[in-house]
């Protein structure tokens, strides 16, 4: 029997010619394995069909949506995770997941190696490599469109003299991923960093400049998860596809930005990502509401360190595991709720209220009766302030 290799598919023209593409280059059969993890477009039937059209011998789709929000945005958003303090990592989050269902389907189904359609120039072939090396090490990573020159150019070619049913139609000069998290634009006219973005860029989010009536909303946490919207009990998938429409809807979450990448490339990208936006925004005013001071002064360090391994495609590293057990940790009072506006590509907390709150009205007012006693600061003062006082003391001495 052929040796086989299990190659994440999108549906698009890449991946399509991949099929055909690794399996002359390496006589193995192609399996292709799509995972839905709310990239909404195209039917994921429609995708698996196709993939069996331009030659793979079997077509599985994964229904990850649920799982993707659980176990992998809900961590994101208890890490705040903001990488270059901007952007939400969207297609970082969604690497480790595809590669997990690459390297269990190809465990499952006895073959030797997986493929992604990554170029040479990214992150994601890197984050796709990495997690199945830290989850099948027994497993080779190939890359038909880096590793076996497969050209755009050629793509194109190689689909129309083989006949492959793939839509040449969709002429896109832009390079986009996205899953229910965010939206990912770049390449085009976007790689001069002075052209202003366009709005025909964006689709999970309207015009931040039409005005239109603010939006209140009221979400609810659980220990750092968010369980309801107004009231209502959702899933976090319901939340992150409720509060896209309610936040996009206001123009929220839209990022520009010149990006670092792990390969050492400077590049310009735009996202969009509006229930990510407004979700961090009210879980970081839920934490300075619950967490002690120096708890989330360090978990402010932390969250930065978690963002930059996993952009550089470290989700199942050592690491990465041992900050997970911190912010965990974090989380157990971060429980109330958090009304939202949101209006005008903006998302402002407005109000916050929770029963495991540190927030102390009897210590904070400012009216007659409060509990805390100024007399204390003085002294306090006195000792915070003593090594500044010794060491100016010394300097004077030393005649500086
Ligand atoms: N630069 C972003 C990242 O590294 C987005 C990559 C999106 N991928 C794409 N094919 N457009 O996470």
């Amino acid at each position: 029997m052929a040796e086989r290799v299990v190659l994440a598919y999108s549906g698009g023209l890449d991946t399509s010619v991949g099929i055909g593409w690794l399996k002359d280059a390496t006589g193995k059969e192609v399996v292709a394995l799509a995972v839905d993890v709310g990239q909404e477009g195209e039917d994921m039937d429609v995708i698996r069909q196709r993939a069996l059209d331009c030659g793979a011998v079997e077509s599985i789709v994964i229904d990850a949506k649920d799982e993707f929000a659980n176990d992998y945005i809900v961590p994101t958003l208890k890490a705040n995770a903001l990488y270059q303090k901007r952007y939400p990592l969207v297609s970082a989050i969604s690497r480790p997941l595809i590669a997990k269902y690459l390297a269990s389907t190809a465990i499952e189904l006895g073959a030797d190696s997986v493929a992604h359609g990554c170029t040479g120039k990214g992150n994601d072939q890197v984050r796709f490599e990495a997690a199945v090396a830290a989850l099948a090490p027994e497993l080779t990573s190939l890359a038909p469109v880096r590793d076996f020159a497969l050209t755009r150019d050629k793509a194109i070619e190689y689909a129309a003299t083989h006949n492959l049913p793939i839509a040449q139609s969709k002429k896109s000069p832009y390079s986009i991923d996205q899953n229910v998290w965010g939206r990912a634009v770049e390449t085009g006219f976007l790689e001069d960093p002075w052209n202003a973005p366009i709005e025909d860029l964006y689709t999970y989010s309207q015009d931040p400049a039409i005005t239109r009536a603010p939006t209140e909303v009221v979400i609810s946490f659980d220990q750092g998860v968010p369980v309801a919207i107004d009231g209502k009990k959702v899933t976090p998938l319901q939340v992150v596809q409720l509060m896209n429409r309610l936040a996009g809807d206001q123009g929220v979450g839209r990022i520009d930005i010149v990006e670092d990448r792990l390969v050492g490339i400077k590049s310009r990208e735009i996202y969009e990502a509006p229930a990510g936006m407004a979700l961090i925004a009210a879980h970081e005013e839920l934490e300075n509401m619950t967490l002690e001071r120096d708890v989330a002064r360090y978990k402010r360090g932390v969250e930065s360190k978690w963002a930059e391994l996993v952009y550089d495609g470290l989700w199942f590293s050592g690491l990465k595991k041992s900050l997970d057990v911190f912010i965990e940790d974090t989380q157990k009072y971060v429980t109330g709720d958090i009304r939202l506006k949101l209006h005008a590509g903006s998302a402002v907390v407005t109000g916050r209220s929770s029963t495991t709150s540190l927030y102390d009205f009897n210590l904070a007012t400012y009216d007659t009766g409060d509990s805390f006693d100024q007399s204390m600061a003085k002294g306090f003062i006195e000792l915070w302030s003593l090594p500044s006082k010794v060491a100016a003391r010394r300097d004077a001495a030393a005649g500086k």
